[in-house]
């Protein structure tokens, strides 16, 4: 069904009628599409579900060519990035084409619909500025960084359940619901799998977060538990390119400090959450979402 998805959003590359468009878009991988997974499982694959995958695929992939420009990141999902081959201008433009163009795409689904996936577009947008303003020192305040990650992952996750399950008829506010908490349960993976799994398995840079400047959960559960000792030590790296001695260094000190666990368990619960709102729908079948989201090396 994914290839149903990666048709529809050629034929919508394809309708720009941009021989250019077409050769940069070329360059682009697709990553695991969870979005579409999500909504295949909660709506099936008909027409309109189809669509609606293609257009958040579209978004999630301008929001990642906006965000490699941003973060200065020259590869994504194991290939180069689309400003480390064209330049930024290009990047942010072909962005700014992909993201018009589903919601063009956008205008023509049910308007509950619509408005659920663009305003979740201008969350998406405010999350990534959160990012970037707490990126400038470092963040300690852990509601500060739940909100930034709700708002810059979770919120097109929460959209596109709430979406699917209008398609399908089914109660959307506690698909919405499972969606918050799978999303924010999935961007915590993302920062744990940063400081465990190395480049080779990311398709990008290891513990890139912290020389971006990004505290992430882990990190503020070392530094909420540490002594005066760690907490300089995190403060020295804090934005620092480091050898591959250093990450090995600050790997273990995390892990020993109990962090990963503790950040582990709260991803268990996001899940038990996520899974409490739609316990009553019998769709074992979101249990493999949740795990496909959570459980996985990269
Ligand atoms: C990846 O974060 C970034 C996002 C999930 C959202 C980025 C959003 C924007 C740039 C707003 C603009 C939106 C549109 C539709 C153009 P990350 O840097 O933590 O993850 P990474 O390690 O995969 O880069
Ligand atoms: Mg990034």
């Amino acid at each position: 069904m994914l290839d149903l998805v990666q048709n529809k959003i050629l034929e919508f590359i394809n309708e720009l009628d941009d021989k250019n468009s077409n050769e940069i878009y070329s360059k682009l991988t697709h990553g695991k599409m969870l979005r579409s997974r999500l909504i295949l499982k909660i709506a099936s694959s008909s027409d309109q579900a189809i669509e609606l995958c293609a257009i958040v695929e579209l978004i999630h992939l301008a929001s990642l060519l906006h965000d490699d420009v941003i973060d200065n990141a020259t590869i994504r999902r194991g290939v180069k990035s689309i400003n480390a081959l064209y330049g930024e201008h290009s990047a942010i433009m072909f962005g700014d084409i992909l993201y018009s163009k589903a919601f063009t795409k956008l205008t023509a689904l049910n308007p509950k619909i619509s408005y659920a996936i663009s305003n979740a577009v201008t969350k998406l947008s405010l999350g990534e500025m959160l990012d970037v303003r707490l990126s400038k020192s470092l963040n300690i305040d852990f509601d500060l960084y739940y909100d930034m990650i709700y708002k810059k992952t979770s919120s097109l996750i929460e959209a596109c359940a709430y979406s699917a399950a209008i398609l399908v008829d089914k109660e959307p506010v506690k698909f919405a619901i499972y969606g918050k908490n799978l999303g924010i349960a999935f961007q915590i993976v993302d920062d744990i799998l940063d400081i465990t799994q190395d480049e080779q398995t990311l398709g990008k840079p290891a513990m890139s977060d912290l020389k971006e400047g990004k505290i992430t959960l882990p990190y503020l559960y070392y530094y909420q538990d540490s002594d005066d000792n760690a907490k300089e030590y995190l403060k020295s790296l804090f934005k620092v390119e480091l050898d591959s001695t250093q990450k090995v260094e600050l790997k273990d000190a995390i892990i020993k400090s109990g962090a990963i666990i503790k950040t582990t368990q709260k991803v268990s619960e996001l899940i038990s959450e996520s899974l409490e709102a739609i316990k009553d729908e019998n769709m074992p079948e979101l249990e493999e979402i949740v795990v496909a989201m959570t459980k996985r090396a990269f």
